[in-house]
C-alpha cells in the first residue's frame, strides 16, 4: 500500500470513530436531560434520595427497564408517559453512570 493510500485509510477510520463517539456523547446528554427533568426529584447519580442512587442500582438492563415501565412501590410507572426511545435512552444513561 502506498503512503498516500494508508494515510487516507487512517483519515477515514478516524473520521468514522469521531462520528461514532459524538453520537454516543449526545445520547448521554439526552439521557442526562431526561433524567434531570423526570427522575431527579427522587434519584441522584451518587446519593440516595427517596429512591436509590444510580450507582447503587441493578446493572441488569431488564430490571431497570421494567421498573421504569411499571414503577415500583412509591415510584410511578413511566410506560405511558415516556416513549420507548426515551426509556432506552434512560436505561443507557443509568448503566453508563454506575
Ligand atoms: C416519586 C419518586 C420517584 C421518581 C420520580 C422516580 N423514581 Fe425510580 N425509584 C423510586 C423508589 C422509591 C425506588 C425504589 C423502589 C423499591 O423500594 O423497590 C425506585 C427505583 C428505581 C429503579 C430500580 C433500581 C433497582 O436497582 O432495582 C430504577 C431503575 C428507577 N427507579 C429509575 C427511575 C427513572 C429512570 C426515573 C425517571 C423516569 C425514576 N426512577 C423516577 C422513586 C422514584
Amino acid at each position: 500500500m502506498s503512503m498516500i493510500q494508508s494515510y487516507r485509510k487512517i483519515l477515514f477510520i478516524s473520521l468514522m470513530l469521531s462520528i461514532i463517539s459524538t453520537a454516543s456523547a449526545s445520547e448521554q446528554q439526552e439521557g442526562q436531560k431526561l433524567f434531570k427533568k423526570k427522575c431527579s426529584i427522587c434519584h441522584a447519580v451518587d446519593k440516595k434520595k427517596l429512591g436509590p442512587a444510580v450507582n447503587a442500582m441493578s446493572n441488569k438492563e431488564d430490571i431497570l427497564r421494567q421498573t421504569i415501565i411499571k414503577g415500583r412501590k412509591s415510584m410511578p410507572a413511566y410506560g405511558e408517559k415516556l416513549t420507548d426511545a426515551e426509556i432506552n435512552t434512560l436505561v443507557k444513561y443509568l448503566l453508563a453512570n454506575q
